[in-house]
């Protein structure tokens, strides 16, 4: 649970740091991005940047094989949208979670001409599943979690997404390393330094985990899967991501940036911490006209032991 200083500062900015009580009362969880609009391009365009950088689905998961998928912290449900054009079985049952329906479409649907929409449902990752779910799924994905789960949240949500897979079932679990926010120039520009250990000490002051990657993976080999692959994707030599490489860190850093400010006292609140922010992330957009920004993006996939 959090410490008193770290709830005080939570409820004091309550439009970005939101804190819920989950369904069964055991946890309180905080998210550190924005839910509005910009939002909601931010996230659809960064699924194309990810996508791009790596696969929809791993190659190591049998796709003719996928009869159900479920898609945790869905939030505009973009993933399962490219998922249901992906598969060669159009009969696929797909479904959405999220623990909040901001980013969600009219009516909690995803609207597919000629086919069953995608039905999306509100539901905390840190709780239980409802047994109408549990053991219904050949697929679980989750995909970038970190800015809304603290360290000991991440095993809570492997159990409940495991509890979602059938026997032989596969999660694929892909995050972002936010310590590895840098550019291949070196040596390193003082903006870039500054932006990244600005995230990383407000997340570990929060209680969040910067180190995402790694510890899914860790999680994943210890509880009860097999077949555990981990791939790291990253933008280092592929010129074509170049340009959208430069675009989404920065996306990523106007999000996250200012609050962790506030949260690391770098700036006295949000309006100021957001002005800050902007003066740094073009100086980053200026430095990245001549260099890339590296992203790391880890993905890790296993099967469930029967
Ligand atoms: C950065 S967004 C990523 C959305 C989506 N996975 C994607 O990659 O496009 C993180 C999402 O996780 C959701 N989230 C955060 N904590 C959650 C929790 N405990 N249970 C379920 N969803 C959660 C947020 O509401 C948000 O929609």
């Amino acid at each position: 649970m959090n410490s008193p200083p770290i709830q005080g500062l939570l409820s004091s900015l309550s439009r970005l740091f939101t804190s819920f009580v989950d369904m069964v009362g055991i946890s309180s969880s905080v998210y550190m991005l924005d839910r509005n609009a910009a939002e909601t391009r931010r996230l659809n365009s960064q699924h194309r940047f990810l996508v791009d950088l790596s696969n929809l689905i791993h190659p190591s998961i049998p796709k003719d094989q996928l009869t159900a998928v479920a898609d945790l912290g869905t939030g505009t449900g973009i993933w399962l949208e490219d998922v249901a054009d992906l598969l060669p079985n159009k009969s696929v049952y797909l479904h959405g979670f999220d623990i909040s329906s901001s980013q969600y479409p009219p009516h909690h649907k995803i609207q597919r001409p000629g086919q069953n929409p995608i039905p999306l449902s509100v539901h905390n990752a840190l709780a239980p599943f409802p047994a109408e779910h549990r053991g219904r799924y050949d697929l679980v994905h989750i995909r970038l979690l970190t800015a809304g789960l603290k360290q000991a949240d991440y095993i809570r949500v492997l159990t409940n997404a495991r509890a979602l897979l059938k026997p032989n079932g596969w999660i694929q679990w892909e995050e972002v390393d936010h310590t590895s926010f840098c550019t291949d120039a070196v040596p390193e520009p003082e903006v870039i330094t500054r932006l990244r250990e600005c995230v990383i000490e407000a997340m570990l002051k929060l209680g969040l985990w910067p180190f995402a990657p790694q510890r899914v993976f860790d999680e994943i080999s210890a509880c009860g899967f097999t077949d555990v692959v981990r791939e790291t994707y990253t933008t280092s030599g592929r010129e074509h991501l170049r340009h959208i490489a430069r675009e989404w860190v920065a996306g990523v850093m106007r999000a996250l940036v200012p609050p962790c400010m506030v949260a690391s006292s770098q700036a006295q609140n949000i309006k100021q911490a957001r002005e800050l922010t902007e003066q740094l992330v073009r100086e980053f957009e200026v430095h990245c006209e001549t260099a890339t920004a590296l992203v790391n993006f880890g993905v890790t996939v296993g099967r469930k032991v029967s």
